[in-house]
């Protein structure tokens, strides 16, 4: 499997699972373009991956508004004369009960993990449809498979994520392109040590209940990205695929 010269886009690349996922496609060969809405460590994560020999670049980017998407998609197509695969990582939640939270959070949430990919999709697929070829991965998460107490509207996001990538799967499969969904389960990022900081079992408590005994990895989350973005997955599109150490299974 490789990723030998292919243009890559990962959203939120700055730090945590897009940033393993960064680092894996550069392992196989590609060149990654970081888009991160926190330019500092956007850069850091390309100069880091150039450091070690791979291919990389950084841009400033927010996934929630669709107009500055739109440019930086075309700039890159501009640049680089294609964008063989999308990574939609950009992620946010905050957790807490649903009766609790307000109008003001469910919009924040809504905005990056459901429409930055709704405009992610919509600025690159015209792009890949004219070049007959295309492969996108949806970050997810098993809260939007199996539900989570407390990310009740999250949940919700990330499953309007796994049904709008089975719906446009299915509308450019003819076209040469391929959609899918990683779904990571608990993962050791910057995200989960900030909730941990505050409920000190949670760590404990999740690795016991995982089977596998431990949290992913980022690594273990690029790894599958780089297979799903790979030509090996190519007759592979509309799937969901838990990366959860066995916590969530089917
Ligand atoms: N960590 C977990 O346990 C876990 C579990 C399931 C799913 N996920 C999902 O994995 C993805 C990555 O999560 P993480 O734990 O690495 O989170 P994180 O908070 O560590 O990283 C998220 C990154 O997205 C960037 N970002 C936020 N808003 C953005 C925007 N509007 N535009 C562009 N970039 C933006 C942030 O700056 C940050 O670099 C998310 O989609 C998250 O929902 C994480």
């Amino acid at each position: 499997m490789n990723l030998n010269d292919k243009v890559t886009l990962v959203t939120g690349a700055g730090q945590g699972i897009g940033k393993g996922i960064a680092d894996s496609l550069a392992e196989y060969g590609a060149h990654v373009i970081i888009a991160e809405i926190n330019e500092t460590t956007g850069k850091e994560a390309a100069v880091e991956i150039e450091s070690r020999g791979g291919s990389a670049e950084a841009i400033q980017l927010d996934v929630t508004d669709y107009d500055l998407v739109k440019e930086a998609i075309n700039a890159v197509v501009a640049q680089h004369g294609r964008i063989d695969v999308l990574v939609n990582n950009a992620g946010w939640d905050l957790p807490e009960p649903f009766l609790v939270s307000t109008p003001d959070t469910w919009a924040k949430v809504i905005a990056i993990n459901y429409l930055g990919v709704v405009h992610t999709c919509h600025a690159a697929l015209p792009h890949m449809i004219e070049a007959g070829r295309g492969r996108i991965v949806n970050i997810g998460s098993d809260a939007g498979r199996v539900g989570s107490s407390g990310e009740a509207v999250y949940s919700g996001a990330k499953g309007g994520v796994i049904a709008f990538s089975k719906t446009v799967a299915r509308e450019v499969a003819r076209k040469g392109i391929g959609i899918n969904v990683v779904c990571p389960g608990p993962t050791d990022t910057p995200l989960v040590a900030d909730l941990a900081t505050t409920n000190e079992g949670l760590v404990k408590a999740l690795e016991r209940a995982i089977p596998m005994g431990r949290l992913g990895q980022p690594s273990d989350l690029g790894a599958a990205v780089a297979f799903m973005a790979s030509d090996a997955a190519g007759f592979i599109t509309g799937q969901t695929l838990s990366v959860s150490g066995g916590l969530t299974m089917a």
